[in-house]
C-alpha cells in the first residue's frame, strides 16, 4: 500500500506537512484506486512537474507497476494556446465529458494569437468551461480523484489561467494535483484510444508550434529524434491559408485542406526543405517564404477574401494550396522514414508510429503517413481529430497515468501565500536530444529552457536507487 506521510512539497510553494487532512484524503485516493502488483523495494522519489527543477518531491514508495480499478476520476484543463479546454475521464478511459472553447473569431481578427487578448480569453471563459465539463459527466469536484492540468510547454500568461484554475479547484476539495507537458500528452492520448499501445513507441507531434519526432520509452521518457529549427508545420498551415485570404474561423489548417482537394498539387514546385541535411529534423520557414512569393508571383490580393475571389483567382489559391500541402506533408514523410529506420537500430521491438497534434486531423496527412508505417511493417495509431486538436481528454488521461504512477502533488492550501510563484514552464522541451539528430542551428536557441520532462523523471529514478 502506498504511504504518503512522507510526501514533499516543491520549493516553490511550502505546504504544511502538519496539515494531515490531504495526505489523509490522497491515502483514501489512492487505497481506493491502486493495487500494488508487485512491490518494490526501493522508496521511489519523483521529481513532480509542480516542483522547481532542483528540488525533489518523495511520493509514495508505490512501485511502477500498479494495477487499478477503474474508479479514478479525473479532471483535465488546458489553456497552453488558444483553446480553453476541460475534460472529465475515468481510469477506465471512459470519456465521461469533454468541452473546448476556442478563440477562433479572435484568430480570425489578428491572424495569429496575441498572448493578452488570448489570456483575457481564456480568463472569460475557464469558469463556464469547467463547469460544463463537470454538468456533462454529471459529477460536481467532491467526485473527483485528482485534477491534471498543462503546466508547458505554452504562453505563460495562458497557462496560467489553467493553472490557477486547477489549483483553486484543488485547494477546495482537497484533491491531489497533476501537472502535466503539453506535448506529451498529445503523444499518451494514444494510449486512451488503443489499448494495445505499449512502449516503447514512436510519435510524431505535429501542431501548430511543435514538430517532433520522438521515441517514447516509457511514461515521461522520451528521446528526440527531431524538432523544427525553426517553425512548425501548422504554423505554415496557419500563415499560408491567412496570405490566401482564407476563412480562419476554424483555423488556418482545415482551410488549406478543404481548398487543396480543389487544386493541382503538381502545378508549383516548392522546394522539399532540408534535403541535404540527413537526419530527422523539420524547418518550415522556407516553404512559408516561398508560399509568400508564389502569391505575389500570381498577383493573388489576400485583401480580397477567397469567395469574393474570381473563379480564375480561385483556382491559382487552389493550385498553390495542394502544392504547398504536397510539399509540407512530403517533408514530414521524409523524415519520419529516416526516424523510424534510427528508432528501429535503437529499439527493434517499436511496433507503432503516433501521429498527433492538431496538424494530425488532416486526412491527407494521415493517408501519407500510413502509407510510409505500412513500408516499414508498423503500425499508424492517429487520435480522432477532436483528441489531435488541443482538448482536455488528453490532460486528463496523461494525468491519469502519472497519478497511477504516483506523480501528483498534494492539494495545494486553500490560502495561496503573497507573492506565490507558480510553476509554469512556457519552454520545456519533452526528451532529451537523440546525439545523430542534433541541429547546430537551433542548439544556439537553448536559453531559458526548462530541463526536459525526461531529464526530471530520469533523475527521479536515479534519486531512488
Ligand atoms: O495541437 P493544436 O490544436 O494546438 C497546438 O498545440 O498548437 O494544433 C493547432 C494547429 C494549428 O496550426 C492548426 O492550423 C493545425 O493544428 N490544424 C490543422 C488541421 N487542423 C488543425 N492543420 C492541417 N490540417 C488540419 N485539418
Ligand atoms: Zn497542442
Amino acid at each position: 500500500m502506498a504511504s504518503l506521510g512522507s510526501t514533499l512539497s516543491s520549493t516553490i510553494y511550502r505546504l504544511n506537512l502538519s496539515h494531515t487532512r490531504h495526505t489523509i484524503r490522497m491515502f483514501r485516493a489512492l487505497s481506493r484506486n491502486i493495487r500494488p502488483q508487485k512491490r518494490s523495494s526501493h522508496r521511489r522519489l519523483f521529481i513532480s512537474p509542480f516542483s522547481s527543477a532542483n528540488s525533489i518531491s518523495s511520493t509514495s514508495n508505490c512501485s511502477t507497476n500498479l494495477v487499478f480499478n477503474d474508479n479514478l476520476v479525473v479532471l483535465g484543463i488546458e489553456t497552453s494556446c488558444d483553446d480553453t479546454a476541460a475534460a472529465v475521464v475515468r481510469g477506465d478511459g471512459e470519456i465521461l465529458s469533454q468541452v473546448v472553447s476556442s478563440q477562433a473569431d479572435l484568430l480570425a481578427r489578428y491572424g495569429g494569437v496575441a498572448p493578452k487578448m488570448a489570456e483575457e480569453a481564456h480568463a472569460q471563459v475557464i469558469d463556464q468551461v469547467v463547469q460544463d465539463a463537470l454538468d456533462k459527466a454529471n459529477l460536481t469536484e467532491a467526485d473527483l480523484s485528482a485534477v491534471a492540468v498543462t503546466i508547458g510547454p505554452g504562453l505563460s500568461l495562458c497557462l496560467r489561467v489553467g493553472v490557477q484554475k486547477a489549483r483553486k479547484i484543488a485547494a477546495t476539495y482537497q484533491l491531489p494535483i497533476v501537472g502535466v507537458h503539453h506535448m506529451e500528452a498529445h503523444a499518451i492520448v494514444a494510449r486512451l484510444c488503443d489499448r494495445d499501445l505499449q512502449f516503447p513507441f514512436m510519435a510524431l507531434l505535429i501542431s501548430g508550434g511543435h514538430n517532433l519526432l520522438v521515441l517514447a520509452r516509457d511514461l515521461g521518457q522520451y528521446l528526440q529524434l527531431g524538432t523544427t529549427i525553426d517553425d512548425a508545420i501548422g504554423e505554415a498551415y496557419d500563415k499560408s491559408a491567412k496570405w490566401l485570404g482564407l476563412d480562419l474561423r476554424r483555423s488556418g489548417g482545415p482551410a488549406i485542406e478543404e481548398l487543396a482537394r480543389k487544386g493541382d498539387a503538381q502545378s508549383i514546385k516548392f522546394t522539399v526543405p532540408m534535403k541535404q541535411h540527413k537526419d530527422c529534423n523539420f524547418s518550415y520557414a522556407g516553404l512559408k517564404t516561398q508560399v509568400k512569393l508564389a502569391i505575389e508571383s500570381k498577383n493573388i490580393d489576400a485583401g480580397i477574401p477567397f469567395s469574393s475571389a474570381s473563379i480564375e483567382d480561385q483556382r491559382l489559391r487552389a493550385d498553390i494550396a495542394a502544392s504547398f500541402q504536397r510539399v509540407a506533408v512530403l517533408h514530414l514523410e521524409e523524415r519520419c522514414e529516416r526516424a523510424i529506420q534510427w528508432a528501429l537500430e535503437i529499439e527493434p521491438s517499436i511496433k507503432h508510429l503516433v501521429v498527433s497534434g492538431g496538424v494530425a486531423s488532416n486526412q491527407y496527412v494521415r493517408a501519407r503517413l500510413h502509407e510510409v508505417v505500412a513500408r516499414n511493417s508498423l503500425q499508424l495509431v492517429c487520435p480522432p481529430p477532436s483528441l489531435c486538436t488541443d482538448n482536455g481528454v488528453m490532460i486528463a488521461w496523461t494525468g491519469i497515468e502519472n497519478f497511477r504512477l504516483g506523480r501528483f502533488d498534494p492539494p495545494p492550501p486553500a490560502v495561496e501565500p503573497d507573492g506565490c510563484q507558480l510553476d509554469l514552464r512556457p519552454r520545456w522541451p519533452l526528451g532529451e536530444e537523440y546525439g545523430r539528430g542534433k541541429s547546430i542551428a537551433r542548439s544556439m536557441r537553448t536559453a531559458r529552457i526548462h530541463p526536459s520532462l525526461t531529464a526530471l523523471t530520469q533523475a527521479s529514478e536515479y534519486q531512488s536507487l
